[in-house]
């Protein structure tokens, strides 16, 4: 569907017909990508982060977290019992940790390649050369989000980091055949409706194949700590409209709106979304990787989020649930 900005501030603005927006997101969802349910497994392999992002629980000067890194060994292992669990698509995420350089992560991700998984990488800014390697070494899909597309805020939020880089990394990723897969966070301290629509608009225009969206949610040990955040309800209206404007891609249901409300991911199946990333992590190690308070670290095994899937009337994809292109 083609929605101007003017368009997309209204409908993002227009709080009584949210039901409606909803609704018809799921059917255009429906229409477009079906009743599967593309289940991703996640690894958070490392918290260490060189970065400082003001709003994130593993910033570098966050000095109360206890940092981790999982061995080479136990990442591997951990890929392959995801696999066995029958997921299709392991997410490897972590920090911006360059102990796992390019040597170490190619060797990593063609072990992980024999055990027949879609490879997602979520690590943060790397040099083209390091792209290539990973994607040479069998990654198929990178996700980083541009967080938001104001620049003025974006340099406030993300001190010593670039905009601009970070849109040339996305540049390269897709330019070396990833699936690409981007996103921003919804409430972040002077973020406007305006400058959400611009988001969309953005996400639209470098044609991402995945769109992640989920609410700012303010870490007590952050300089953020004391800001409101974003609610489930204005992020569940971005992720209806991305839905209406990008009908084919996939749109996972994000960690961050479960954190909101106890159901906030089977509302967002309802409204546009259809991919679920449950954490396969140890329960000690999902603790460590805070990005933001009350995120849920329930295991896989004993989450009933395959049971709220089908009672929900939606299946499981059997299949690597790449995006489709449809036009
Ligand atoms: N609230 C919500 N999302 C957050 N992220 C990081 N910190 C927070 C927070 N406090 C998101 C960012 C990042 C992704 C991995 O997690 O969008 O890209």
């Amino acid at each position: 569907m083609i929605l101007n900005k003017k368009e997309i501030i209204r409908i993002l603005s227009d709080e009584r017909r949210e039901q409606q927006l909803w609704q018809k997101a799921n059917k255009v969802r429906q229409e477009n990508v079906g009743d599967d349910v593309h289940l991703r497994g996640l690894i958070e392999f490392s918290n260490i982060c060189r970065n400082n992002c003001m709003y994130c629980g593993i910033r570098k000067d966050n000095k109360t977290i206890c940092r981790y890194r999982m061995s080479e060994e136990e990442l591997i292992s951990t890929a392959e019992k995801a696999a066995q669990m029958g997921f299709k698509t392991i997410v490897m995420q972590s920090g911006e940790d360059m102990y796992y350089n390019k040597e170490r992560l190619c060797r990593i991700i063609e072990k992980i390649k024999k055990f027949d998984v879609a490879i997602t990488l979520s690590i943060g800014e790397r040099t083209y050369e390091e792209y290539k390697a990973f994607r040479e070494a069998g990654a198929d899909r990178y996700l980083m989000r541009i967080e938001t597309t104001d620049k003025d805020l974006y340099h406030k939020l993300d001190p010593n980091m670039s905009w601009q880089h970070r849109y040339e990394c996305l540049l390269m990723i897709k330019e070396l055949g990833y699936e690409l897969g981007s996103g921003i966070m919804v409430g972040l301290p002077e973020q406007s409706i305006e400058s959400i629509a611009d988001d969309l608009l953005f996400l639209k225009d470098i044609s991402v194949d995945m769109a992640g969206i989920g609410p700012f949610i303010p870490h007590p040990q952050t300089p953020l700590a004391k800001e409101t955040g974003g609610t489930l309800e204005l992020s569940l209206r971005t992720m209806a409209v991305m839905r209406l404007l990008m009908p084919d891609i996939n749109i996972p249901a994000t960690t961050a709106m479960e954190s909101l409300h106890p159901q906030g991911r089977i509302k967002a199946l309802q409204a546009g979304a259809n991919v679920v990333m449950p954490n396969v992590n140890s329960v000690e190690y999902m603790k460590l990787y805070e990005l933001y308070p009350h995120k849920p670290t329930q295991g896989f095994s004993q989450s009933d989020i395959v049971k709220k899937i089908e009672s929900i009337g939606r299946c499981i994809g059997k299949g690597y649930g790449a995006h489709q292109r449809k036009n």
